[in-house]
């Protein structure tokens, strides 16, 4: 997850993707946070993106903002952008286009954001309370699609219904 800062949007991205994962179940999905700038490098989440998150249920308390890394699309499979700007922030850090494949606007996995043709999650630092709200509400259905097309992948590949303990075994027996 990446913003500009990672103080407001994308530790709420990651804060809720990692709490929604556990309450369906996939423990086998790493999730992280960083800015693209360093301004706030060491320093913990924003408080009205703690508060926010406590209003609904979720501890930002522990976030320690970081600055995005090139060596980051090494780590994982999708990098996934706050706004646009992000978005080609992250094309130019890319260093192959496999990388350049991997980066994504988190908005993209929300299908009400895509009918509606709203992508970004705009940045609520200037802005009061309310948008604050806006982004959660936006981040938590963004994350909650992803994790609908995770389990979607899950299904095509015949492997949802058994317990992970078991999906590495029947790997095991295969090889
Ligand atoms: P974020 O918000 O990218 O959602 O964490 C911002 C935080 C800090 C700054 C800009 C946006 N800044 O300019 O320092």
């Amino acid at each position: 997850m990446v913003c500009t800062g990672n103080i407001c949007r994308s530790p709420m991205a990651d804060v809720i993707l990692r709490h929604l994962l556990a309450d369906a179940g996939i423990d086998d999905v790493e999730v992280s946070s960083s800015g693209m700038g360093g301004w706030h490098v060491g320093e913990g989440a924003d408080r009205r993106t703690v508060s926010t998150l406590a209003r609904h249920g979720y501890d930002g308390a522990s976030h320690i903002a970081s600055q995005f890394d090139p060596r980051d699309f090494d780590r994982y499979d999708l990098v996934l952008a706050a706004d646009r700007g992000h978005q080609r922030a992250l094309h130019r850090a890319a260093r192959t286009d496999a990388d350049r494949a991997k980066v994504r606007l988190l908005r993209e996995f929300d299908p009400a954001a895509v009918a509606a043709g709203t992508l970004e999650v705009d940045d609520p630092w200037y802005g009061v309370t309310a948008d604050f709200e806006r982004c959660l509400r936006e981040v938590e259905a963004a994350c909650r699609g992803l994790i609908e097309t995770l389990q979607a992948l899950d299904h095509a590949d015949g492997t949802a219904d058994r317990p992970a303990a078991d999906r590495t075994d029947a790997t095991k027996d295969e090889s």
